[in-house]
């Protein structure tokens, strides 16, 4: 069953390609019958760990194509917060299984407020599909790793989707760059398909790293969820403590935690403000921090400031996060294989978190 990989996870990283391709096909139509308030005045996001990082690239993704606010929220803090939504909001939920008991509980707290639900979801009649007005199928097929990778650049891949669809409602984009961004969006399966070729570059990177006691991953922008989630695959998996943060705030308390035995991915592919990116990484350089950086190809620049980089293909900027997800999966599973863990099964987690 698991294909001649030697773990579920491994697997299903090298699904991601085909699951985009199946999901764009059928989606580019499906997504046209959105069900969204005409008076909507905002979005609100609720989902739990790695659905809750999709969320979050989905909030940038809404908000700079269709300029509607998106607030991301996680389902257990919600559920008890009176939260404000109304008829005018709609709610959408993010779950693999959908049957994460905190995320269908804010599901009906917002309910209760009127407003209406649309849920991205990965398994057919589960539990958060019978409570939803509207369903998005990630399609991503069952994920049997705990930790959630194909199941995450699919529900990224329905944002992008969400994104584009509500940006040309709202005559925020002309037809003729909906097009464009949706052929850039298309290329994406073949731009994975040639990180996933890279793997032994990753795999080389792992093994010079897996010793280190803590990790640190950096982002800005679109990619500081990016960073989040590469934190959250490394400690679930690996158990070694890794924290994501915004690279802005790093002058804000976790440069003191920068010396020789701190590990520093930085995701400093091309952007607007790939320079800021270079200034934290010079920081962290002066304080001896071990630098991994995840560039964009051709930027041989940023092997000023470290010999350690993978790279990744060229893409729109926006569409960054589909490609960033790979290595940092990669580079999580391989430091976890190196350390002899369990990868399918880490300690202490469930699949599906039924109880609060
Ligand atoms: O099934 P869900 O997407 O609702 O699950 C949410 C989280 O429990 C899940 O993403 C968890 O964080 C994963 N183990 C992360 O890899």
């Amino acid at each position: 069953r698991k294909g001649g990989y030697p773990h579920f996870m491994l697997k299903e990283i090298y699904e991601q390609p085909q699951v985009l391709r199946k999901l764009f096909s059928s989606g580019r139509r499906e997504i046209k019958s959105l069900m969204c308030p005409r008076d909507i005045k905002q979005i609100v996001v609720v989902a739990c760990g790695t659905a809750y990082h999709a969320g979050l690239v989905g909030k940038y993704v809404i908000e700079s194509l269709a300029r509607l606010p998106v607030w991301v929220d996680l389902s257990s803090e919600f559920r008890y917060r009176h939260p404000l939504v109304d008829r005018r909001t709609l709610v959408i939920a993010v779950s693999q299984s959908g049957e994460t008991a905190d995320t269908l509980a804010a599901v009906r707290e917002a309910k209760k407020n009127g407003a209406r639900i649309v849920s991205i979801c990965n398994v057919v009649g589960s539990s958060l599909t019978r409570e939803s007005d509207q369903i998005f199928y990630t399609l991503a097929g069952p994920e049997i790793g705990v930790a959630s990778t194909k199941a995450y650049t699919a529900q990224l891949g329905v944002f992008y989707m969400l994104g584009l669809e509500l940006a040309l409602r709202r005559k925020k984009m002309t037809e003729t760059s909906y097009r464009q961004a949706w052929k850039s969006l298309l290329r994406i399966p073949a731009l994975q398909e040639e990180v996933l070729r890279s793997r032994s570059q990753i795999q080389r990177v792992a093994s010079r790293h897996h010793h280190f006691g803590s990790f640190l991953f950096l982002g800005r922008n679109i990619n500081y969820p990016s960073a989040l989630e590469g934190a959250l695959k490394l400690k679930e998996i690996s158990y070694i403590p890794a924290e994501g943060y915004a690279a802005g705030e790093m002058k804000h308390g976790p440069i003191a935690l920068i010396d020789e035995y701190r590990a520093v991915v930085c995701i400093a592919v091309q952007s607007k403000i790939y320079d800021k990116m270079i200034s934290n990484i010079q920081e962290i350089r002066a304080r001896s921090g071990r630098i991994i950086a995840i560039a964009t190809k051709g930027d041989h620049h940023i092997r000023l400031h470290t010999p350690e980089v993978i790279y990744t293909p060229k893409t729109d900027e926006f569409l960054s996060p589909l490609l960033v997800a790979l290595p940092l999966q990669i580079l999580a599973y391989d430091i976890a294989v190196f350390r002899g863990c369990n990868v399918d099964q880490p300690r202490n987690l469930a699949k599906s978190v039924t109880v609060e």
